[in-house]
């Protein structure tokens, strides 16, 4: 099963999006949702042929997998979308646990990093191991992907300021990260030398392209074009391997590349309008030093998509690792990330966080936090000084910052 003419690449337009470009145009969308209130909106200004990419890719993103289309033999859940509801963040129940040792042969022998909790019939789902750090990820949002993709390097890594220079107290760190060699080097992101990290909770992926298929075989069990051997829990021996009777690679790249664009093509949901107490607690984030990491808007580069061309992305996130503190540290570095980093979380949709949700809500990477509040006096470490002035602010003015984070 090959994949060759999807590498060829044509004229330094990454392949993916070639693809997308020479897409037919029979499937157009006839009617759009109104783009505010949706998770799951296309960018806006698209033409026929890339809305009709959205649509496809939209049908794989939701796309549930059985035992007889390939899941497993190991897996989490059985689509995308059942762990990023309706393209927002998941709930506890989605989270993935990714475990860490010293020992990398012995986080191999437990089926490590990431534990697959679910199995299909005939084989052995893997247990989180006693005695290793966990790490509870709740799954993000995937709106926007493309927006935050098309961000150049330059301008995420101008924010940085990892030792400190300006002496404020916040040291963002750039996640430098050597993208797997599978990446084609036509896709954004991809190596062979370290790029910026831009995707995940520590931001430790580059790509939208590896994310997706990592997503595939590791959270799926779904093997691709790109990774065609499937993940097995170490302890179960080979007797387990049979369970799974879908040749490999399960899905072609294509369907891949219909995902990628899919998210690469998603509109951030829109904010809540302007009121009095937003502007003071607008005023409010910047004074706070809040916005010193939850960065307001970045604006993206050149790209061929026009809709993603030198947008300016309101996504209050730096990209950058921030050390928060104890309180908030999972002890397992992913990366050049350590233990106590995370990327900073960008505050949109949370407007509509609890309508996805059946009326709640779940913030910080493990959702631990069940309001916006709760989350803000969780930070610390270089955010302990915002934290401490947002506590110290009198009731209507942390009402205001509060509406403000909220309306987002
Ligand atoms: C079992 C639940 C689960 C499934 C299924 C799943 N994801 Fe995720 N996804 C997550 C979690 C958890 C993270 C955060 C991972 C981390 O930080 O280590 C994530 C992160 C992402 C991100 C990065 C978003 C950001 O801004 O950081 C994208 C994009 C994404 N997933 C796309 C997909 C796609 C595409 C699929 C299907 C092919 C998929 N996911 C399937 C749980 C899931
Ligand atoms: C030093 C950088 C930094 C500062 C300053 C900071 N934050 Fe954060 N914020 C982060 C990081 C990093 C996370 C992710 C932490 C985690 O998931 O454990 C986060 C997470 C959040 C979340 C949770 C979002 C979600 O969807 O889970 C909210 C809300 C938030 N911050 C609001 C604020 C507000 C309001 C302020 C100012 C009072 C502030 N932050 C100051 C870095 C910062």
């Amino acid at each position: 099963m090959g994949m060759p003419n999807l590498f060829r690449g044509l004229s330094g337009i990454p392949v993916g999006l070639a693809l997308l470009l020479q897409a037919g145009c029979s499937d157009l969308l006839t009617s759009t949702p109104d783009s505010g209130d949706q998770l799951d909106s296309p960018l806006e200004g698209l033409s026929a042929t890339e809305r009709a990419a959205f649509v496809r890719g939209d049908e794989e993103f939701a796309r549930r997998f059985s035992p007889a289309t390939g899941l497993g033999p190991i897996f989490n859940d059985v689509s995308c979308a059942a762990c990023h509801s309706a393209d927002g963040r998941g709930r506890p129940g989605n989270a993935l646990s990714r475990i860490g040792t010293p020992d990398e042969d012995m986080l191999r022998s437990w089926g490590g990093p990431q534990i697959q909790n679910r199995a299909i019939p005939g084989a052995l789902a893997e247990v989180v191991p006693a005695g290793v750090h966990v790490s509870v990820r709740l799954p993000p949002p995937v709106f926007a992907a493309g927006l935050i993709e098309a961000i150049p390097e330059a301008t995420i890594i101008a924010n940085a300021d990892p030792d400190d220079l300006d002496g404020d107290g916040i040291s963002g760190r750039v996640n430098w990260v050597v993208p797997p060699p599978w990446v084609p080097g036509t896709e954004p992101g991809a190596g062979p030398e370290p790029r910026v990290g831009r995707f995940g909770r520590k931001a430790q992926t580059t790509s939208i392209l590896q994310q997706t298929v990592e997503a595939y075989l590791q959270d799926m069990g779904i093997t691709t074009d790109f990774l065609p051997d499937e993940n097995r829990n170490p302890l179960a021996g080979h007797a387990h391997d049979a369970a799974d009777r879908i040749g490999d690679p399960e899905v072609p790249a294509g369907t891949v590349f219909a995902v990628v664009n899919y998210l690469r093509l998603l509109a951030p949901p829109a904010p809540g309008g302007p009121t009095a107490a937003r502007a003071l607690g607008e005023q409010l984030f910047a004074a706070t030093g809040c916005a010193a990491c939850h960065v307001p808007q970045l604006q993206t580069g050149p790209h061929p998509i026009g809709a993603l061309a030198h947008q300016g992305v309101t996504l209050y996130s730096d990209l950058l690792l921030h050390d928060m503190g104890d309180a908030l540290a999972d002890h397992r570095p992913d990366g050049d990330a350590d233990g106590r980093e995370w990327r900073t979380t960008p505050l949109w949709g949370l407007r509509m966080i609890r309508a996805y949700l059946n009326g709640d809500a779940f913030l910080l990477h493990d959702g631990r936090a069940r309001t916006i509040e709760e989350a803000i006096l969780l930070h610390g470490g270089e955010a302990q000084r915002s934290r401490d002035l947002f506590a110290g602010l009198s009731p209507a003015d942390r009402a205001a910052l509060l509406d403000f984070v909220g309306s987002r």
